[in-house]
């Protein structure tokens, strides 16, 4: 028996209530509950899906998953895709979602497993022209447009495929839920419905998920507790780079980072970023150093980028970019309390180059010694990196995993690390400059005290240099 009745439903987490109220008491977002129209259906008589057994008597999966041969998006999942897990892929437009999502199909189809790409955004003919350009025509790949859930479901019926692409979640919808295509209840009904079906089909599932302004995934959170994994995918859109985490993954770690480099041939795995992220580095040339940062468990080096110059403004500007700007102000404060440089009549500018997001503390001696080598004109060593957290006292702080980093930074070429004074041993091939405090550290670094050019000359060759100053 159907009763039509209507509910408030948060559009930002799903949250119902029978009644208006102005903020959610679940994520506390204001004005988000919309009414919409429901039908109550009398409560069903309770079938149990199974009973329960002892654990001992549950047969292990076997995990296998299936290698989609782009390696750095196996990279991110642990190998491959779960067979008959549901993954959601989120990203702003135009990122890349659908080129990552008909490249992984197409070389899926190519290795004999049929997938079936349905395009809810674009037409047929669109999608067939992207695919020429990613040599993505291939046999046992199939297409099509299609918005209704049961249109899709029906295809699914009789293509039998092993992998379906469903791009986007926010545009399939149920025909015979009144509420328009797009509301939150039409995204979770649509996600629930495939997600069943994927896991009663053994069908692998694919979701594109568009992300809202402040990054979180459009829709209704439970889209991402109703799904195995979720993929982030993001860059900046200036930047060929683009950067590819899993967020949740029940499969698998969530630490990994995958690395690609949006194309003309579409997007092509980065194996090896840290020398792409310095390919255009400046040698010799002030306000730059290179920082190892972690992203999940990958190093990479990163080149952060200072400018500081004289201002014309009553309020000097201070703009970071890929930085936080309140690490930024942090940094000026501690630099001027702990040397001469002053930052008072000058604009700032500093920069993580190749578009991406270092929140890391361990940056913040790079940037410092970055901001000092700008205000002061003298370059570092190019065979310099940097690597530490600085306190308010100027007192340089331990950070994670610094052999990791420093293991990096030997391996693409690097031959001096300013760490600090108790970090562990140096990996062969790096020497380690140890510093207790930040002006300790611009003193090793020259960038205080007589410059490496007035010093090197008249006392040591740069390997003596270098051995005095590991002591
Ligand atoms: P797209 O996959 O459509 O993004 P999303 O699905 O996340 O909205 O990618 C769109 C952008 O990628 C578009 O601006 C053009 C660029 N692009 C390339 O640079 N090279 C290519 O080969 C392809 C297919 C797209
Ligand atoms: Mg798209």
């Amino acid at each position: 028996m159907r009763k039509r009745t209507t509910q408030f439903i948060c559009s930002a987490c799903g949250h119902t209530a029978a009644k208006w109220i102005g903020q959610c008491p679940d994520c506390d977002e204001w004005n988000t509950h919309d009414e919409q129209p429901v039908d109550v259906e009398a409560p069903a008589p309770v079938v149990p899906l199974e009973r329960p057994r002892p654990i001992r008597d549950i047969a292990v999966d076997g995990g296998a998953t299936t290698p989609t041969s782009l390696s750095e998006l196996d990279r991110v999942l642990g190998g491959g895709l779960v067979p008959g897990s549901v993954t959601l892929v989120g990203g702003e437009p135009g990122i890349g979602k659908s080129t990552l999502l008909l490249q992984a199909a197409a070389r899926l189809a190519r290795s004999g497993h049929r997938c079936l790409y349905v395009s809810a955004e674009e037409s047929s003919a669109q999608v067939r022209m992207r695919a020429g350009r990613l040599d993505a025509v291939v046999d046992d790949l199939w297409l099509v447009a299609e918005t209704s859930i049961a249109a899709v479901l029906a295809h699914c019926d009789e293509l039998e495929p092993e992998l379906v692409i469903i791009d986007s979640i926010q545009t399939v919808h149920d025909p015979e839920l009144r509420s328009a295509p797009g509301s939150v209840g039409q995204v979770r009904h649509c996600a629930h419905r495939l997600v069943a079906e994927a896991k009663q089909r053994e069908m692998t599932t694919l979701l594109v998920g568009h992300v809202t302004k402040d990054g979180g995934l459009a829709g209704p959170r439970v889209l991402e507790h109703v799904v195995d994994t979720v993929l982030t995918f993001e860059g900046d859109r200036h930047h060929a780079l683009r950067l590819l985490r899993a967020s949740k993954h029940r499969f698998g770690a969530t630490d990994e980072l995958g690395v690609f480099e949006m194309t003309n041939a579409g997007l092509s795995s980065v194996d090896d970023p840290s020398r792409l992220f310095l390919a255009d580095r400046p040698i010799r040339s002030a306000g730059s150093v290179v920082v190892p940062v972690l992203d999940g468990h990958r190093p990479l080096l990163v080149e952060i980028q200072a400018l500081v110059s004289r201002s014309e403004l009553g309020i000097p500007r201070r703009s970071a970019q890929g930085l936080e700007t309140g690490r930024l102000s942090q940094v000026i404060a501690v630099l001027e309390r702990r040397s001469e440089i002053r930052f008072t009549k000058c604009d700032v500018f500093a920069s993580a180059i190749g578009g991406v997001k270092v929140t890391e503390p361990a940056a913040d001696l790079g940037l410092a010694l970055a901001l000092a080598s700008s205000a002061t004109d003298r370059p570092l060593d190019p065979g310099v990196v940097a690597c530490g957290e600085i306190g308010l006292a100027g007192e340089l702080r331990q950070t994670s995993q610094i052999e990791r980093r420093l293991n990096e930074a030997a391996r693409v070429g690097f031959t001096t690390a300013v760490i600090p004074a108790g970090a562990p041993a140096t990996p062969s091939g790096i020497i380690g400059l140890r510093a207790e405090t930040l002006a300790e550290a611009l003193h090793l670094t020259h960038l205080i005290g007589p410059s490496a050019d007035q010093l090197r000359p008249q006392l040591l060759t740069e390997n003596e240099f270098r051995a005095v100053s590991d002591l």
